[in-house]
């Protein structure tokens, strides 16, 4: 079965050479398969299973352990509003509250115009920063109803939010799916090579690279 389209399926090849056994490459695989689709989709499971040598069961079994994955179609943008306790100590579930009524949608759905899923999550490592929520994983901090309806309003508009204070990024808001814009390139001589780790012998080649390079 052909989920990924061609240009993608060559990078999961690429991606598979660079594990010891194919089945490592599950996890990229996902990501790649989601960023494609905006979702996992069962076809998508089936061919990373043929192209890692697993079944649809394991790669689900492994992807299931990570709540970023989505086997479900979700809206463009995955809104995430924590309201754990220091968030919930500074007005996190009264946030939640508001999205849902702003969004027209309670927390888990995703809006009639299937732009907007919202979800209310755990903390999400911000602390210091509450109350805050994520916009495709992006990070909004010390929201506000009406910094949250900002955001909204923006996005509704086709404007990119991150000026209102969403950190570490680059002023877009991709894509649900897109965790990266940078694909990773590993030049060949340094390449862990495909070795499996019991069938090392001696340095791995990529520090007998690095001691080349020193002398
Ligand atoms: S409790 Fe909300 S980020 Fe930690």
């Amino acid at each position: 079965m052909t989920f990924f389209n061609s240009d993608n399926e060559r990078l999961a090849r690429e991606v598979i050479s660079r594990y010891p056994r194919a089945r490592s490459a599950a996890i990229p695989l996902l990501h790649l398969a989601q960023e494609q689709e905006g979702w996992v989709t069962p076809a998508a499971m089936v061919q990373i299973a043929e192209l890692t040598g697993s079944t649809p069961a394991e790669v689900l079994g492994t992807a299931s352990f990570y709540e970023m994955f989505k086997f479900h179609p979700v809206g463009k943008y995955v809104v995430n509003v924590c309201t754990n306790v220091s968030c919930q100590l500074l007005g996190g579930e009264e946030l939640l509250e508001h999205a849902e009524a702003s969004l027209g949608v309670r927390a888990g759905g995703t809006s009639q115009d299937g732009l907007f899923t919202l979800e209310d999550v755990e903390c999400v490592a911000a602390c210091t920063e509450a109350p805050c929520f994520t916009v495709n994983y992006r990070y909004f901090h010390r929201a506000t109803t009406g910094s949250f309806d900002e955001v909204v309003a923006d996005i509704r508009a086709g404007r990119s939010p991150i000026h209102h204070g969403a950190a570490g990024d680059d002023g877009e808001l991709p894509e649900h799916g897109t965790l990266g814009r940078v694909r990773q390139h590993i030049p060949d001589d340094r390449r862990a090579g495909v070795e499996a780790p019991e069938d090392v012998v001696g340095a791995p080649l990529w520090l007998a690279a690095d001691r080349a390079g020193e002398g």
